[in-house]
C-alpha cells in the first residue's frame, strides 16, 4: 500500500519535477510504467496538441483553446512543492509531430492555475491556462479544439495523445495517440477511492493502452471535442488502474471565465 501511494505521488509529480523520482524510475525499469498500444500520429490529425517545454526540455503536453491560450495540467506548471513556476521558463511548441524540432516555439507570457488545485495528493482541479506571448497562426497543423458540453457515456471511445513514455520506457520523439474507453466512476473509484474520483475527474482505460508520464496536460478527446486533460494514474496501462483526467465539462466555466480575463491582460 505504501509503495502504491509512493508510486502514485511520484508519477503525479513528473510534470513538475522534470526528472523522474525514484519510485517512478523503479516502475519504469520494471516495465510497468508505459504507454502500450499507441501509434505514431501526424499533428494534422491532432492539430490542437502542443508540447510544453520547461527550459527547452519536454515537460508536458497541452491543448490549444484559442489563438493565445493553451490549456494544460496544473501540476505541469508547478514545482515539486506545489508553487507556481516562473512562466518565463516555459515555451510551447505548436504545429509539429516531433518533440525536438518543427512547427513553431512560442514563449509563455503568463500561467494561471486553478486555485483549488493541490499537488499532494493530486485529486481534482489539475488544470491551468497558459497565455502565449504572441498569437498563434492557425492552419492545418495548428487548430483550437472546442470544449465538450456533456460527459461521454461510460464505455465511449476517446483518444489521448502526447510525446510521453512509451513501452520502451522513454519519452517519444514522435507524437502518439491511443484510443481508450471511458470507465465508470464506480470502477475508477475502486482503484483510487471516491475522495479522489469525483465529478471533477473522468477516467479512461483499455487493455494494454493508456497515457503515461510526459503526456500530462494533453488532450482526451471524444468526437472532436475536449473532454479531459491528462492528470495522473498508478503505473500506465496497469490492469485495474485507469488513467485519470481532469473533467473538462465540469471545468468548462472556469476555463471560459479565466480565458476571457487572461486574454484581456
Ligand atoms: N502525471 C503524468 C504526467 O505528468 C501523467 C500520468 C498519466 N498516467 C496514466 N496512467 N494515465 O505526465
Amino acid at each position: 500500500m505504501l509503495f502504491t501511494l509512493l508510486a502514485l505521488l511520484s508519477v503525479s509529480t513528473f510534470g513538475c519535477a522534470l526528472h523522474l523520482p525514484i519510485a517512478t524510475e523503479f516502475l519504469l525499469q520494471n516495465g510497468n510504467n508505459r504507454i502500450i498500444g499507441g501509434k505514431d500520429t501526424p499533428i494534422e490529425a491532432i492539430p490542437w496538441q502542443v508540447l510544453l517545454l520547461n527550459q527547452g526540455r519536454h515537460d508536458c503536453g497541452g491543448v490549444i483553446y484559442s489563438k493565445n491560450i493553451i490549456i494544460t495540467a496544473a501540476h505541469c506548471v508547478c514545482d515539486t512543492y506545489g508553487n507556481i513556476l516562473d512562466p518565463k521558463i516555459f515555451d510551447v511548441r505548436v504545429g509539429s509531430s516531433t518533440s525536438n524540432n518543427g512547427g513553431s516555439v512560442i514563449k509563455v507570457a503568463k500561467t494561471i492555475v486553478h486555485d483549488r488545485f493541490t499537488l499532494y495528493p493530486i485529486t481534482e482541479y489539475d488544470i491551468a491556462l497558459i497565455l502565449l506571448s504572441s498569437p498563434l497562426e492557425m492552419g492545418p497543423t495548428v487548430k483550437a479544439i472546442p470544449l465538450a458540453e456533456s460527459v461521454p457515456n461510460d464505455g465511449a471511445a476517446v483518444l489521448v495523445s502526447g510525446w510521453g513514455y512509451t513501452e520502451i520506457g522513454e519519452a517519444s520523439l514522435q507524437l502518439k495517440s491511443v484510443s481508450v474507453n471511458i470507465v465508470s466512476r464506480e470502477e475508477c473509484a475502486r482503484a483510487y477511492g471516491y475522495k479522489r474520483i469525483t465529478q471533477l475527474t473522468i477516467c479512461a482505460a483499455a487493455p494494454g493502452k493508456d497515457s503515461c508520464g510526459g503526456d500530462s496536460g494533453g488532450p482526451l478527446v471524444c468526437e472532436g471535442e475536449l473532454v479531459g486533460i491528462v492528470s495522473y494514474g498508478i503505473g500506465c496501462a496497469e490492469p485495474g488502474y485507469p488513467g485519470v483526467y481532469a473533467n473538462v465539462v465540469e471545468l468548462r466555466k472556469w476555463v471560459e471565465e479565466e480565458a476571457t480575463k487572461l486574454s484581456s491582460t
